[in-house]
């Protein structure tokens, strides 16, 4: 267990909004204020069973990649993109699974400066709403398929993977999606120039219970659950970078890619 800074969102009356662009002027980048907690955030390889995918919301799997640099973002795309794909087709046991989305993040400046690359997300959110997680499969899919496939049950899964390991700089910490009551939840614009996306920002509960997996290594992904459209399991969980205090501080700066998925299931399957 370490004991760290986690960054919530204030409560406010207005709606939530970030802007990912130069806003219209007189308009803030975020209408928002943090409300900075420092909490326990346990090792989740310290539980004495390890956590999944439909309770906590979260799970550790081994998975070793063929794609020796996933810094091109070409070979990213297609070959990285199909082993993640079957990866989380293994574990959940969903009939389809789609890779449609990826992040690279350096804790660096210098490995900002590549095109894309952005840093580690010290603000604790979820990535996809009651909302937006079926407008995206609108979004990917043309519209029967996605009719079709919104008729059952589907989920948003996050395959989040250091490129460089052992992690010690900013790791990732996750909520159990079971201490997370629907009201800590709440709906926030990202604007950007083309569209607005909705995500959860994370109000304060002190009921929350957070985890981190130490040292992870770059044969290992977290699985995150951003989104199930069937109650009963774990739904939707928080997660934000923070700084670990214990760590050296020569570590090398955390290097990470997550890919986002959608994952459908057969009707009857569970
Ligand atoms: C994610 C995410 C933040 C980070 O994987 O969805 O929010 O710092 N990651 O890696
Ligand atoms: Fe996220």
């Amino acid at each position: 267990m370490v004991e760290a800074t986690l960054n919530y969102l204030a409560d406010m009356s207005e709606r939530p909004t970030y802007y990912l662009y130069e806003p219209p002027p007189g308009t803030p980048w975020r209408n928002t204020k943090g409300d900075r907690r420092r909490l326990p955030i346990h090792d989740a390889r310290d539980l004495a069973s390890a956590p999944s995918l439909d309770e906590e919301g979260f799970a550790l799997v081994r998975f070793e990649t063929a794609v020796g640099n996933l810094w091109d973002a070409g070979a990213a795309r297609s070959r990285y993109y199909r082993e993640v794909e079957e990866l989380v087709q293994g574990v959940t046991g969903a009939t389809r699974v789609l890779a449609f989305d990826h992040n690279l993040r350096s804790a660096t400046v210098a490995g900002r400066n590549v095109d894309g690359v952005q840093g580690p997300v010290r603000y604790a959110h979820n990535d996809y709403t009651e909302r937006s997680a079926p407008q995206r499969v609108r979004d990917l899919l043309d519209a029967a398929e996605a009719d079709a496939l919104l008729r059952h049950r589907f989920a948003v899964i996050n395959v989040w993977k250091p490129i460089r390991g052992p992690v010690r700089g900013a790791p990732l910490a996750v909520c159990d999606a079971r201490t997370i009551q629907p009201p800590d939840l709440v709906p926030t614009d990202l604007r950007y120039e083309d569209r607005t996306g909705e995500v959860y920002s994370l109000r304060f509960s002190p009921s929350h219970r957070w985890f981190y997996f130490s040292s992870m290594r770059a044969d290992e992904v977290m699985l995150l659950k951003c989104f199930d459209s069937e109650s009963g399991r774990a739904r939707f969980t928080a997660h934000s970078a923070f700084d670990d205090p214990t760590a050296p501080p020569d570590a090398a700066p955390r290097e990470s890619i997550e890919v986002r998925t959608l994952a459908f299931f057969a009707p009857s399957s569970r």
